[in-house]
């Protein structure tokens, strides 16, 4: 009997008829502690010859995970068993951080301690600082993201060595803390602005806002609405299971890889409009719309089965409902901007008519397509002074430490393995070879 790696195992089996011979396979169940069992297919292929077929993966589980859970069709987020909401009313970031990576919320001794180690890790080797120097000025922070995280590798020997728990530990450490010194670089180069330093009295958030957004020249003052505002960003962007950077990060660190390229690999994947670039797609699509008017248009092309266009910031792979984090940032998005004093962002204005509309179409109720959580991020970091081409940057910084938790998971599972997924092959039988001179 196959089981859980923490003993769990059912005595449910589903058995397979291959009709051409009769042949019966009979394969165990596996029960999760909530959400689908899985149909433990490891013997299917040594017993019947055949893989299973599931392009993108939409029904099939990569790994067991205790680390965060969704139901889709209720539209539910758990981290640790924690819904999404009540961490992201109640915690900071780093708190979520300390969750996610060991497992439980920290009490004030284990907090304080955890904010310490991370402080202490913000600062990155003055050698990388030159680093950036090799990109051009206008180069997509995403580009320089990915760059040098994974240059990271270079500079932390001590901490390459993922058969060492210690240096698991320091090696997330790191990632978690560094990240935002990172992209705050990446931005104040992009600008020709000085790098600033990070500074030890202002917490994870702050610090983020101080070296972006701060000058040498003069006194920085963060605003405490924003920097909370920020603080809810990293919390609802922190994990959100087998998503496509988190299996890209997985399948990277089960070849051995080292930390920092495992991230350095879901940076690129993140990139990508269809998932972290979302975000940057979204107020790219409201500037296009342009005026409520044009959005009668827009929700046609995006029904449209002639027209590639989707609506950027709705649908989700699993959510059939409403994404929990869009409506954390929904009103985070409100809240920022009164604290802003902004009331006619015509992009907002958009948005929301585009929701109202989108919610009440038929096509969309249909196919359950709703606001995700990059729907709001853009406009809330729009409003906030970041470009559009730091908006997935920020989702980044925040799914570092989902993406380091993750990779943590897999390299301590007992049953990991380099990954190495099979496939259906189409493509010409053998043929006799054919030499250049008597190609036609
Ligand atoms: C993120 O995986 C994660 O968890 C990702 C993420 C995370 O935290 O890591 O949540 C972050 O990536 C959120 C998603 C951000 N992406 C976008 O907002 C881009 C716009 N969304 C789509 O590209 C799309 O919805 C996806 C990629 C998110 C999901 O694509 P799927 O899996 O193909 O969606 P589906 O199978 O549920 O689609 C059902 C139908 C399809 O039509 P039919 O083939 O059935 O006729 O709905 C259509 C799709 O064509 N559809 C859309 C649509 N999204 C799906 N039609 C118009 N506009 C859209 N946005």
């Amino acid at each position: 009997m196959t089981q859980t790696t923490d003993g769990k195992a059912s005595n449910d089996s589903f058995t397979l008829i291959d009709n051409r011979t009769g042949k019966q396979v009979t394969l165990p169940v596996l029960p999760g502690s909530t959400g689908p069992s899985v149909i433990d297919i490891r013997k299917l292929y040594s017993e019947t010859g055949h893989f299973t077929y599931d392009p993108g993966f939409t029904s099939t589980g990569s790994c067991e995970s205790k680390i965060t859970y969704i139901d889709g069709d209720e539209g539910v987020l758990l981290h640790r068993g924690y819904a999404i909401d009540e961490l992201a009313d109640n915690c900071d970031f780093p708190e979520v951080c300390h969750l996610l990576l060991n497992g439980h919320l920290p009490n004030a001794k284990e907090k304080a301690e955890f904010e310490t180690t991370i402080r202490y890790h913000t600062m990155v080797h003055e050698q990388l600082s030159r680093f950036f120097s090799g990109f051009r000025r206008d180069a997509h922070p995403m580009a320089v993201l990915c760059g040098v995280t994974g240059a990271l590798s270079a500079f932390y020997h001590d901490s390459t060595d993922i058969t060492d728990p210690r240096q698991r530990q320091i090696a997330s450490h790191r990632l978690i803390a560094k990240m935002p010194t990172i992209a705050a670089m990446a931005y104040k180069y992009n600008m020709g602005q000085p790098f600033m330093y990070p500074r030890n009295d202002l917490s994870y958030a702050e610090n983020f806002l101080y070296m972006t957004f701060g000058t040498p020249c003069e006194p920085y003052k963060v605003n405490p609405i924003l920097s909370k505002a920020m603080d809810k960003i990293f919390i609802l962007h922190a994990d959100h299971e087998q998503n496509a950077s988190t299996s890209t990060v997985r399948l990277a660190g089960s070849s051995g890889a080292n930390p920092f390229a495992c991230i350095a690999a879901g940076i690129a994947s993140l990139w990508g409009p269809a998932h972290g670039g979302a975000n940057e797609a979204v107020l790219k699509m409201l500037e296009e719309i342009g005026s409520v008017d044009r959005i009668p248009e827009i929700v046609r092309r995006a029904k449209s089965k002639d027209d590639s266009f989707r609506l950027m910031g709705f649908g989700h792979r699993v959510y059939k409902n409403y994404d929990p984090r869009a409506q954390v940032m929904r009103q985070t998005c409100h809240e920022v901007l009164a604290e802003l004093g902004i009331k006619d962002e015509p992009l907002l204005d958009i948005a929301m008519e585009l929701e109202r509309i989108a919610l009440s179409d038929e096509y969309f109720i249909e196919k359950k397509l709703y606001p995700n959580v990059d729907f709001y991020s853009g406009i809330i970091l729009k409003a906030m002074g970041f470009p559009t081409s730091m908006f997935t940057v920020l989702f980044a910084v925040a799914r570092t430490v989902g993406w380091i938790s993750q990779w943590k998971e897999m390299i301590e599972d007992p049953q990991q393995k380099i990954g190495r997924p099979r496939q259906l092959y189409t493509g010409e039988t053998k043929r006799p070879f054919v030499p250049l001179a008597e190609r036609g």
